[in-house]
């Protein structure tokens, strides 16, 4: 095997592909060539690192140094420089956001050195195209062990004892629902892998499945040996392109390396994959409507029981799981439950990925050990506010099932069962961190919508209680909101919550409720003041300048589109309502809050 004096690790994850490393890595890899380092110097495509909002980013090992926002105008100085040279190049280092200073070691970088990485523990190390740097990475010896030194029940016993609990927003305990499968008699029984990811914002599993997906075969067909299974099916949107021609070479690898399909490893255990595009409806996401859609039906849920462990896919004892499920597998087969057991809290055992999003500097995936505080994750990892005059408000957890979290919960131990209390869910681990410029009716209605969008309609509290949640939402917001619009939405709320049949239509309505808890007088300033607190609702803004506001720096006057303010030195500005378009760009730039 060839050695190379240094690696240049680029990242070819889905973020950094937008932002132009596929440009990047040809350029690096013409220069390094043009140098005469081509025999010295490896240039290898990884998946997503997580630090998404830099990208394109890279690493060089040995070293670690870490380099961020790369553009192909950068190549030549950094293959000379560090490549040719062995000085590092400082400028295009990451600068920690409020110090300025440089931080050249990736673990040294605040928004890696807080993780704990098992399910993400691949990310950013290895060619995701290539079987044998996984296998290099301790890849598929968790399956060897499975599938020649332990029973299925041992198999079973050892993710029970680990306390994994389902990644996909149920947090199911794993252990448990393979027991069920396990003991229902049946000749054919199926595995099947969840990767619809339908929460808005949420990207952990494309990123899985794009950076590693060998881990999530290898889960998969752990647990096909403990079921008794020999079939099993990725459900994957089709929105992943990257991610499903991933998996459809690791599948293809795996196959050619007798670690799936028939006779696995010589141990006589057979299990094979397909992979099944969704066309990326949310409630494809529900178990039930996801085993429908599979058999090539419309793809609704169904009652519950029976449960998929006893009636799943045709009919047959499934398990299903969520792709961060499947990568966490391995990882407790090699080391054991009571290793997994030992990280996190009483309840909920392990690691999450969190998709950190919004108002924060450093946006991105972020694992962690259940029980990490809110603080932590987005002040340690996330960097805090992007913006010094704005103030933290709430952070979304859970997508459109989940609530918002105001600041008093800062301090909050990220699991299952303390975010409940506090009136959200972990869901699949979305978190969108809000500053003082977010309307929470304004959120709580973009989620409505999102849910009224995605009803299947095939039951009625869910179509059309969800839609009259949604017209009293648009009142609200518009300013024509009552009083006792807020009874009525509650009251919609508890009865939707009750009788919808499935998940989507049970929590639905949770954003609604969180912030009518947590906001209400925000709701009640649109209602009676007719004002929107946080000017977000554009027919309650006036569009003036409050002239005892106004710090006269011009800053409305330079960022307006339209010319619609007039402005000079030491005078405040105005604003021209003919003119004006009402885009709230001026609201935006303004720090003082001076435009309402
Ligand atoms: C409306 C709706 C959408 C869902 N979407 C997803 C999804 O995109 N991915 C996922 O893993 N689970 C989703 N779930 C949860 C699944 O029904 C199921 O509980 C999960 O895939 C089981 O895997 P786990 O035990 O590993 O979490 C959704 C549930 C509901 C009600
Ligand atoms: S709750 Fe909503 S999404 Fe679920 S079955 Fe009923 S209508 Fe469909
Ligand atoms: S940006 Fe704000 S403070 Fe500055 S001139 Fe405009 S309204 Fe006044
Ligand atoms: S809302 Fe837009 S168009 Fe109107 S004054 Fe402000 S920046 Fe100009
Ligand atoms: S895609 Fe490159 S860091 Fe996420």
């Amino acid at each position: 095997m060839k050695r190379f004096r240094q690696h240049l690790l680029i990242c070819g994850g889905t973020g950094c592909h937008a932002a132009g490393s596929a440009d990047v890595r040809t350029a690096l890899q013409n220069e390094i060539k043009k140098q005469g380092l081509a025999d010295e110097v490896a240039v290898v495509e990884t998946g997503c690192n997580g630090f998404c909002a830099m990208g394109p980013v890279a690493v060089v090992y040995p070293g670690g140094t870490f380099y961020v926002s790369l553009t192909i105008d950068d190549v030549p100085e950094l293959v000379q420089e560090h490549f040719l040279k062995g000085r590092p190049v400082e400028r295009l280092m990451y600068k920690e956001p409020a110090s300025k200073d440089i931080i050249p070691d990736m673990k040294d970088i605040p928004f890696f050195a807080h993780q704990q990485l098992i399910a993400l523990r691949n990310r950013g190390l290895l060619d995701a195209e290539s079987i044998d740097e996984y296998i290099a990475r301790d890849g598929y010896r968790a399956l060897a062990k499975a599938l020649t030194e332990m029973s299925p029940q041992d198999i079973v016993n050892e993710v029970k004892k680990s306390g994994l609990r389902g990644r996909g927003g149920g947090g199911f305990p794993t252990g448990l629902k393979w027991e069920f499968c396990q003991r229902t008699p049946g000749e054919i029984k199926y595995v099947l892998c969840n990767a619809d990811e339908g929460d808005p914002g949420a990207f952990m599993d494309r990123s899985i499945l794009e950076a590693d997906p060998h881990s999530v075969i290898e889960g998969m067909t752990i647990a096909a040996k403990a079921i008794g299974a020999h079939h099993g099916f990725v459900y994957c949107r089709a929105e992943y392109p990257l991610a499903i021609e991933r998996l459809k070479l690791a599948i293809e690898k795996a196959t050619e390396y007798g670690l799936l399909g028939d006779n696995i490893l010589d141990t006589g255990f057979s299990f094979n994959l397909q992979i099944y595009q969704g066309a990326g409806a949310f409630v494809c996401g529900e178990e039930t409507a996801l085993m429908r859609s599979i058999e090539g039906k419309r793809g609704m849920p169904r009652p519950r029981p029976p449960f998929p462990a006893v009636k799943g896919l045709y009919d047959k004892p499934t398990v299903l799981n969520n792709v961060e499920t499947w990568a966490n597998v391995a990882p407790i087969i090699i080391k054991g439950g009571d290793w997994y057991a030992s990280i996190g809290t009483a309840g909920s055992k392990g690691t999450k990925v969190f998709a950190l999003t919004g108002h924060v500097n450093n946006i991105g995936l972020v694992e962690v050990p259940m029980g990490t505080s809110l603080r932590t994750i987005i002040y340690d990892i996330g960097g805090g506010m992007p913006k010094k005059h704005r103030k933290f408000k709430a952070v979304q957890l859970g997508g459109p099932s989940g609530g918002c979290v105001p600041e008093q919960y800062l301090d909050l131990p990220c699991d299952y069962e303390e975010i409940i209390k506090a009136g959200a869910i972990m869901g699949s681990g979305g978190m969108i961190v809000m500053d003082d410029s977010t309307c929470m009716v304004d959120m709580a209605r973009f989620f409505m919508e999102f849910v009224q969008d995605e009803s299947c309609g095939k039951c009625t509290p869910c179509r059309e209680g969800t839609r009259r949640m949604l017209q009293i939402l648009e009142k609200i917001c518009e300013g024509r909101g009552e009083m006792s619009d807020l009874d009525l939405l509650e009251e919609l709320a508890a009865m939707i919550k009750d009788s919808a049949l499935c998940g989507l239509g049970q929590t639905g309505p949770n954003p609604v409720l969180s912030t009518l808890r947590y906001f209400r007088d925000e709701y009640v300033a649109h209602i009676v003041d007719k004002k929107c607190p946080a000017r977000t609702c554009v027919n309650l803004i006036e569009f003036r300048v409050d002239e005892a506001l106004c710090k006269k720096c011009g800053q409305c006057f330079k960022a307006c589109p339209v010319g619609a303010i007039s402005w000079e030195k030491k005078q405040p500005a105005k604003i021209d309502l003919t003119k004006c378009i009402k885009c709230k760009t001026c609201i935006e730039n303004c720090k003082f809050d001076a435009i309402v």
